[in-house]
């Protein structure tokens, strides 16, 4: 086949936004998030194909997406980024297309505009990605948070996608950079040496990474009006006593103190409740339905997966986490220098913005048995947005 070849990736599993289902084959808006960019592909006139890379286990969620759509077979892909582009390179050696758009299936807002500019762009170069100019300013800091330095922001893009070049270029560049984790194709081809120029791409072609970005994506196909929202809240309440050790865990951070805390999994008491308080958001039981403590594969557990399962339930019902607040009772440890790490741990568990995330932290004055030290307490509320008719 001559022509110009869309070869859509979409092998990924989606860990950073979690879930059970890979975020590609999510619904936004009522339609499943890869089917947006597919449309805009297919009916676009310098597009003679479009062939999606998939993953194995997906071939179900794949036949729902395309449905009614001509697209080429698709194939599969590998465990990284890269190797699933290699795999649908190699996919059309016997098609021999001049070009080959590569295009990640996570970015449902690719507009018909953006697909001209990077085929043009590939009139005076090997290779042409859409891309978008560096606004603020870029600071490079330490693991700590500290500022290191200030990178001068001119020239400086953020790579989208698509990306295209000429086939046999990027079949040949992947081929010889294969086995590493490049992350985009622009990176492969510029390995080899090929001039690659950046083209404007569109705000709109976000890549869909975080449960933050599925609620823009949602934002953007509704208008930004409100569409039939309702908001539900849930509270939980969880307790644990001490008992000899060198830490507690909170909110997914251990904190250094003379005593741990007792119980089946981690004892994080901070995210059992939170966990609870999500679970009541979405009418979903509690932790102890979901997570018997009976159970020995509990023992010992991490809690973050108990928090992300509440959090992929409020996912599974079309929800979105609003805000999430948490109140930590003890006496001692001293909670307040811990207090802005936990924030940042809970937002990394859930894939959330940290000023969506609240945790305080307050004494008994000595009263009850937290005020006598024997353990710690804590309360949770959960705010989601829900489509109203779920
Ligand atoms: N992708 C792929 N094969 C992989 C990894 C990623 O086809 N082994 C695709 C994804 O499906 C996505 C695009 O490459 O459309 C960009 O990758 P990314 O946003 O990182 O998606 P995931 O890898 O699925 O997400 P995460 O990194 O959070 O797990
Ligand atoms: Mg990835």
């Amino acid at each position: 086949m001559p022509g110009t070849v869309a070869l859509v990736v979409a092998a990924g599993r989606g860990s950073r936004l979690g879930g059970e289902i890979p975020k590609q084959y999510l619904p936004i808006a009522g339609q499943i998030l890869l089917r947006y960019s597919l449309e805009t592909l297919r009916k676009h006139p310098l597009i003679q194909g479009v062939r999606v890379v998939i993953h194995p286990d997906d071939r179900d969620f794949y036949n729902k997406a395309a449905a009614g759509l001509e697209l080429l077979a698709p194939v599969s892909g590998g465990d990284t980024r890269q190797q699933s582009v290699l795999n649908g390179l190699e996919s059309l050696v016997a098609e021999k297309p001049d070009l080959v758009l590569i295009h990640d299936g996570a970015r449902p807002f690719l507009d018909s505009a953006t697909i001209d500019r990077v085929i043009a762009g590939l009139a005076n170069a090997p290779g042409a990605i859409a891309a978008m100019p560096v606004a603020d300013t870029v600071k490079r800091a330490n693991g700590t948070g500290a500022i290191a330095d200030t990178i001068d922001r001119r020239g400086l893009w953020r790579a989208q996608t698509p990306q295209g070049f000429r086939y046999a270029d990027i079949l040949k560049a992947h081929r010889a950079q294969a086995g590493r984790e490049l992350t985009d194709d622009a990176a492969v081809a510029e390995q080899l040496g090929f001039e690659v120029v950046v083209v404007q791409g569109s705000e709109d072609n976000f890549k869909v990474t975080t449960r933050e970005d599925l609620g823009r994506a949602e934002r953007r196909l509704i208008g930004g009006t409100a569409m039939d929202y309702e908001y539900r809240t849930g509270s939980g309440f969880d307790v644990h006593a001490f008992e000899p050790g060198d830490g507690v865990w909170l909110c997914g951070v251990k904190v250094p103190f003379e005593a741990k805390l007792k119980g089946h999994s981690d004892a994080d008491v901070a995210l059992h409740a939170l966990t609870d308080a999500l679970l009541g958001a979405v009418s979903a039981g509690d932790i102890g339905q979901h997570f018997p403590p009976s159970d020995p594969r509990w023992k010992g557990a991490n809690s973050a997966q108990f928090i992300k399962h509440a959090a992929d339930l409020v996912a599974q019902r079309g929800g979105m986490i609003t805000h999430l607040d948490v109140t930590i009772i003890c006496e001692r440890p001293k909670l307040g220098p811990h207090r802005e790490a936990m924030v940042m741990r809970l937002a990394e568990i859930l894939g959330v913005a940290a000023h969506r995330v609240s945790v305080k932290a307050t004494t008994t004055e000595k009263l009850g048995f937290t005020g006598r030290g024997e353990g710690i307490a804590a309360m949770a509320s959960a705010t989601v947005r829900m489509p109203s008719s779920s």
